[in-house]
């Protein structure tokens, strides 16, 4: 765990100004780079030391057998796992005979710099060999957000005080070895070289080698290409085998003079193009790279970031490291997701293997939000991703007897990827989640052409899998029984009310959207008793409440369970789940993560403020926060419930998750879900953003350590400004037509006369919720 404070606080970059070994990885995490499509861990130029090498391509996975104790009809019998393909990043360094690695010799300096704004990852460093020969290295890579397939290093060395031979290997590495698992069973299954040599390569100074994953067939390229500049007498060699390409610069040099290498790779994976087509591919690429040069593609990611924070920075005075935590969030979430282009956005991106490299529910809920009012293309790619897994949702919704389409818990090629049930297949709300993900993206942009092309199927096809998962009882009402909602401590409950109150928006929208596009809706065999019957469930569901409390259940029966006994629970034993059978787990009230809480910011037409209040107070001091994803649900409601503090210091825990590695488990990868809810915990929670039928709403309230919070939206072609103070909240258009909101309550309209301005009520007075023992989030 990254103990103490390990990066400057700053406003535009995160910066290490010392290299602790034993947090390499996790620091690997942190300097990861990717475009979506491109993952590149912040792993040492020289390969090693490492903590965990990390190359991904995003899709590209290898499939293994789903080992069961005990076989049972319908269990997914193959897995899929991320793997680390071709290493394109290798620099390695000789100096005088003197392998340049950390482990020895002396580090007399070192820093690394994650620049948010230039989309760069930049070392410099000072280290004595052991045998007495000084040099200062520096190294700046990026992985382009402008052209897709392409990574670049600039590379120097330069000798001080002495003469000193140099030689650098530029390499492309397939088959790394890698540590084994930890028996975590959130880390990644290891593979032991899982690609098969097709092609190595070695000319001038190109390199190139082709592979293919062994039994899910996906062929794999790299190539790279340099450009070196060095002093008279400079040498280059290359050659090539089946898992390593390497060039080989050797040099003599004076103090003063300096050896510079810039290396360009370029990245392609296919299912179906041949091996001479995938080699042209990246060759291709690389002339483009190259044709940019380095200060092309430098300048291009530069504009390409520009643009990206006038759009989406978040602003926030009184607190510097939440400033940086939320551009660090915003700027992870981007790299997730810029260029995914039809593919998942796993819920560690592409900066670590943990959870196999999975996409679970964390992209529609967490992180399309943000991505929908600050990057929505890149919704509306990664909703024709799921688009494209229809087959294998549609398959597996027949395969369980159900109709429409059941997408699955956890993928990365789209057949359900979880071994355990309950809290995978049964975890329907995902099919909700995507429509509401639909719906959330068509709603702030008008794009109907999306609409009809992709969000009528995935809309049907849902609210057919609720319409056949649910059912009507003897007096009408509609259950959605044995299912999971968020919570992973409750399985396979019946009616969850997340998922009921989901499936409902789910129904309806369906529903709605058929009646818009009738001609999409014939090819999908939808006729008007169909959607009558959608609407007719969605009015009947069933939200179990009771009464005696007051409170809303968070499935039918869950407040009648025996309180989990959180007093004779250690902290050490948190998680629960690493600790505690889940058949205990689930008879008890406890709750892993926001679920009840959630929906209230979900579905906030059925909760009044009340029981939004009531609601809180009951589950809060159930909630243990096991998963990363409840901080930033936490804090949203907590600021409507008028708990500033709290929902500050939920913020924070969201906000610093993997800047402070709080989980212990950033060396697998970043928790994008919770980096996209630090955007969450800001916007909805202190701006109190919520979108209902009427359009979007506002009823903004700052915690004491702030002064000033200013965010944009783009929305319907306009784009708005909000800032809050602790007095008061303005609203300025910045382009594009009048805009109707809602302001705690009141309605204003936004035009170009200038902003609408509004005093900030004081909240109603509320007695402080508990948390469980041990659960408290840390205030600072
Ligand atoms: C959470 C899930 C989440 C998954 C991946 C689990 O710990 O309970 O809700 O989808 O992590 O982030």
């Amino acid at each position: 765990m990254i103990t103490q404070r390990s990066y400057a606080v700053e406003p535009w970059t995160v910066r290490e100004t010392s290299l602790s070994l034993d947090v390499l990885a996790q620091s690997e995490s942190v300097f990861a780079l990717s475009n979506g499509h491109v993952g590149w861990r912040g792993n040492l130029d020289e390969g090693e030391p490492h903590g965990l090498p990390g190359s991904y391509l995003n899709g590209v996975h290898e499939v293994h057998p789903l080992p069961y104790a005990e076989a049972g009809y319908g269990y997914p019998e193959s897995g899929q796992t991320v793997i680390n393909v071709t290493n394109g990043k290798v620099l390695r360094l000789l100096v005088d005979d003197e392998p340049f690695d950390l482990r020895y010799g002396r580090l007399v300096s070192h820093e690394r710099t994650l620049d948010l704004r230039r989309g760069t990852l930049t070392r410099v460093c000072e280290w004595t060999s052991p045998a007495g020969s000084t040099v200062r290295v520096r190294s700046t890579r990026l992985v382009s957000l402008t052209q897709r397939a392409v990574a670049a290093v600039s590379y120097e060395v330069e000798p001080v005080g002495a003469t000193a031979r140099v030689v650098i290997q530029s390499e492309l590495v397939a088959n790394e070895s890698l540590p084994g698992s930890n028996g975590d069973p959130r880390t990644a299954v290891t593979l032991k070289s899982p690609l098969e040599p097709e092609e190595d390569f070695a000319s001038g100074s190109r390199l190139r080698l082709v592979h293919r994953t062994r039994n899910s067939g996906l062929r794999v390229a790299v190539a790279a290409d340099h450009v070196v500049t060095g002093p008279e007498g400079t040498t280059t060699d290359r050659e090539s085998n089946e898992d390593v390409a390497r060039l080989t610069v050797t040099s003599v040099l004076e103090p003063g003079q300096t050896l510079r290498v810039e290396k360009f790779v370029a990245h392609g994976w296919s299912g179906t193009r041949s091996r001479p087509a995938m080699s042209d591919q990246v060759d291709a690429a690389l002339a483009a790279a190259r044709h940019s040069g380095w200060e092309g593609l430098l300048q291009d990611q530069r504009d390409f970031l520009d643009d990206f924070w006038a759009r989406a920075d978040v602003e926030v005075d009184g607190d510097e490291e939440i400033q940086q935590a939320v551009r660090f969030a915003l700027f992870h979430v981007l790299q997730a997701g810029a260029r995914a282009e039809q593919r998942a956005i796993p819920a560690k991106g592409l900066t670590g293997s943990g959870y196999d490299g999975h996409a679970f529910w964390d992209t529609e809920t967490f992180v399309l939000p943000l991505l929908t009012y600050t990057s929505p293309d890149a919704v509306a790619e990664a909703l024709r991703w799921r688009q494209n897994t229809l087959p294998a949702a549609r398959e597996r919704a027949a395969q369980l007897g159900l109709r429409g389409a059941a997408f699955p818990w956890r993928t990365i090629a789209g057949s359900e990827g979880s071994a355990y049930w309950p809290a995978g297949t049964a975890a329907f709300h995902v099919n909700a989640d995507i429509a509401d993900a639909v719906v959330r993206y068509v709603d702030a942009t008008g794009d109907t052409d999306f609409e009809r092309e992709t969000g009528v199927e995935l809309l049907v096809e849902t609210a057919r899998l609720w319409r056949s998962l649910g059912h009507h009882d003897p007096h009408g009402v509609f259950h959605i029984d044995g299912v999971t909602g968020p919570d992973e401590y409750s399985a396979v409950a019946d009616d969850n009310t997340y998922t009921n109150l989901m499936a409902r928006a789910n129904l309806l929208a369906a529903a709605e959207v058929v009646a818009r596009h009738p001609k999409q809706a014939a090819l999908l065999g939808v006729d008007d008793e169909e959607s009558a019957s959608w609407r007719e469930a969605a009015a009947a569901v069933h939200i179990p409440y009771n009464r005696e409390l007051g409170v809303h259940e968070q499935h039918a029966g869950f407040t009648r369970y025996q309180r989990w006994d959180f007093d004779n629970t250690g902290p050490e034993q948190y998680p629960l789940l690493l600790n505690f059978p889940y058949f205990d787990l689930y008879r008890k009230q406890v709750v892993k993560q926001a679920d009840l809480v959630l929906a209230m910011y979900t579905c906030p037409d059925h909760f009044d403020e009340e029981h939004i209040a009531r609601n809180f107070a009951y589950y809060e001091p159930l909630t243990v926060r096991d998963s990363s994803l409840s901080a930033c649900c936490q804090a949203v409601i907590a600021a409507q419930a008028g708990h500033l503090q709290l929902a500050y210091d939920y913020t924070t825990e969201a906000a610093l998750m993997d800047l402070q590695d709080l989980e212990h488990n950033t060396r697998d990868g970043l928790h994008i879900a919770s980096l996209a809810g630090t955007w969450m915990a800001l916007v909805a929670g202190f701006g109190g953003l919520r979108r209902d039928a009427d359009g979007l709403r506002f009823a903004p309230r700052l915690p004491e350590r702030f002064s000033r919070l200013a965010f944009s939206l783009q929305l319907l072609g306009r784009r708005l400004r909000v800032e809050i103070t602790q007095e008061k909240a303005s609203y300025t258009l910045l382009s594009g037509q009048p805009l109707r909101i809602r302001h705690h309550g009141e309605v204003l309209t936004v035009g170009s006369d200038g902003p609408a301005v509004r005093t900030v009520p004081v909240p109603a007075v509320r007695p402080a919720p508990e948390q469980p023992r041990h659960r408290r989030p840390n205030v600072r």
